[in-house]
């Protein structure tokens, strides 16, 4: 079984996808790694996240081993992932990988904001998880803090907004919710209840199509 979750930046989508996974015995891949990744080696090769031609390079390169490093999750790799993923021959660099990822038995969660719409289009379950900018700046800015990373919730929310502006509106597979994907929205709800609210609809379409859970 394939769980396809898309959602704008700190929506709770990592977090639901990694208890989702660990619930029905998955693997669990956050796709978000791969983009910051590349962002990771350009800029650490001095290069410009703007530039399509080193991100392409870096995509190409991109050492999978890596992905767990957790400086990925450092805040200004957020905006230079935003900017690589956004050339759609990167994109396309990153997407076998992907697709290879979520391909063996028993299946596979995968987190991102085109894995319902291009990655895996024909996932059994879809999730699109979102919740106001305001709350996930707030969320966003607590996890930042608690880290001992200094910065301020406004900062937080601008670059929440900037990026959900440039992952919706680019050509190459932009942030939206596939037509099949079951809308969950966690503004109001705390991560316990999302959850929750997650494996009811996953629960509900395994029983529409025909499995059990
Ligand atoms: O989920 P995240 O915040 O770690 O993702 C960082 C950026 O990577 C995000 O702003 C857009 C991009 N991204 C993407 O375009 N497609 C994905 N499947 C995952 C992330």
């Amino acid at each position: 079984m394939i769980i396809a979750i898309d959602g704008p930046a700190a929506s709770g989508k990592g977090t639901l996808g990694k208890r989702i996974a660990e619930h029905y015995r998955l693997a669990y891949l956050d796709t978000g790694s791969l983009y910051r990744a590349v962002a990771r080696d350009v800029l650490g090769q001095g290069h410009d996240p703007a530039d399509p031609a080193t991100a392409l390079a870096s995509a190409k390169a991109l050492d999978a081993s890596t992905l767990g490093d957790p400086a990925l999750r450092a805040p200004g790799l957020g905006e230079a992932a935003s900017l690589v993923a956004s050339f759609p021959e990167v994109r396309q660099a990153l997407l076998a990988y992907q697709r290879a990822f979520a391909r063996p038995r028993p299946g596979a969660v995968l987190d991102g904001r085109d894995i319902g719409t291009v990655i895996c289009p024909d996932a059994q379950v879809k999730l699109f998880v979102t919740a106001t900018p305001e709350e996930r700046a707030r969320r966003r800015y607590r996890e930042l803090t608690q880290a001992g990373i200094p910065i301020s919730e406004a900062e937080v929310l601008a670059d929440i907004r900037r990026r959900d502006e440039r992952d919706r509106s680019r050509a190459a597979a932009p942030l939206r919710q596939a037509a099949d994907a079951y809308l969950l929205d966690t503004t109001n709800l705390d991560i316990d209840a999302a959850f929750t609210a997650a494996i009811d609809m996953i629960d509900t379409a395994m029983g529409r199509a025909g499995h059990a859970s």
